[in-house]
């Protein structure tokens, strides 16, 4: 499995969710095994070309994540162009467009999803990053505006004339946000129709459903929310595509991560990670925020990662309820502690993930 020249060790990616699929919680994930390339979170091209901090964090990744790949969205294609050379030169291996993001403060300005109305300009963006950088462009799409509108098979066409190296698709609308099912089927039609690899992204939350869908006529899965609940999902998935049983995760396993996620997020605020990319060799990490601006983003980073860890978890949701509740590090890790490593508690698993 290769994109251009890039070799994936494995078909299945963490899919880029912003606000939740930052450097620590990726590593952590490709630690498990079964990873073969992660996405960082959506990053602006504008926030890139302009060098803002902000911008400048949410595409930070380490070596371990290789190979990674830095999703990017907006709708200038000289803009795009520029930022793919940011991103180039970060050394990521490849630079994704966000063709999918709904939200009508993206969608507005011709990029995210409402770039799947305008296929001829989908194209030029493309056409344009291509020229300017050697790395692989791919692209993450939809399904389609909304039903009447179903152009995922037209703007992979032309995306892949333009120069694209790798599509991945969301089998939902953008009117749809999250609602129904992913329509695999579809994604499976467009990926007979174009000869670069076709990954397909939605509603995989079992081990089995990652590799069914796998089996299913795509060369490749995204995994979003699914990663969330079960940071274990790809590897268990690598397990059943080679004829194993899919590992148990124990409840100690469980809190590790957790702990180790809050770890990681407090060592990268302090300077303390090894190996960071920043965008620009020599330049420096945005200001690191000050203590307790600091301790106020772990925890607002684990409370979002619990929302979505603790589901399907017996006492999950008193658990969520507590972690909202807490109020300082050391209080949050006394709270997995006691919930996930006192053997208090018992945690199904691998069962533990349920829709
Ligand atoms: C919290 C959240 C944030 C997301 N952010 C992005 C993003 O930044 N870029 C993107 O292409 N897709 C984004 N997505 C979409 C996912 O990558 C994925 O395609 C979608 O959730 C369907 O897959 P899933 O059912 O496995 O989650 C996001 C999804 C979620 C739930």
């Amino acid at each position: 499995m290769r994109i251009g020249p890039v070799p994936l060790p494995s078909p299945f990616v963490v899919s880029p969710m912003a606000g939740m699929t930052d450097t620590a919680f990726r590593r952590l994930v490709k630690r498990q095994g079964g990873c073969g390339l992660v996405v960082s979170e959506m990053v602006s091209s504008e926030g890139l070309v302009r060098g803002i901090d902000r911008t400048l964090e949410y595409a930070e990744y380490t070596e371990e994540e290789r190979p990674v790949s830095i999703q990017i969205f907006g709708g200038d294609p000289d803009r795009m162009a520029e930022a793919a050379r940011v991103v180039e030169d970060m050394g990521a291996d490849i630079v994704d467009v966000n063709m999918g993001c709904p939200v009508p403060k993206i969608a507005k300005h011709h990029a995210g999803c409402s770039l799947m109305r305008e296929p001829g300009h989908a194209a030029t963006i493309i056409a344009a990053m291509v020229k300017a950088v050697r790395i692989p462009v791919t692209v993450k799409m939809r399904k389609g505006w909304d039903d009447s509108d179903l152009s995922a098979p037209e703007v992979a066409r032309r995306v892949e004339d333009a120069g694209a190296a790798a599509i991945a698709i969301h089998g939902r609308t953008a009117k749809q946000s999250y609602s129904g099912q992913a329509d695999w089927d579809f994604v499976a039609g467009v990926a007979q129709s174009v000869r670069i690899p076709v990954f397909g992204s939605g509603d995989c939350v079992e081990p089995e459903q990652v590799v069914e869908r796998l089996r299913a006529g795509v060369s490749g899965v995204f995994v979003g929310r699914g990663v969330l609940r079960n940071p274990w999902i790809l590897a268990q998935a690598q397990d059943l595509l080679e004829g194993r049983a899919a590992r148990a995760v124990s409840a100690e396993a469980r809190g590790r991560f957790l702990l180790d996620y809050m770890q990681l997020l407090l060592d990268e605020r302090t300077g303390e990670s090894e190996g960071f990319r920043h965008v620009a060799p020599g330049q420096a990490m945005a200001t690191p925020a000050p203590p307790r601006g600091r301790e106020r983003w772990v925890i607002n980073k684990l409370r979002a990662l619990c929302t979505w860890y603790t589901k399907g978890m017996e006492g999950g949701s008193q658990l969520r309820t507590a972690v909202n509740a807490a109020e300082s590090v050391p209080q949050l890790r006394e709270l997995i502690e006691a919930s996930f490593l006192s053997g208090a508690r018992p945690v199904r698993s691998p069962e533990l993930v349920t829709r």
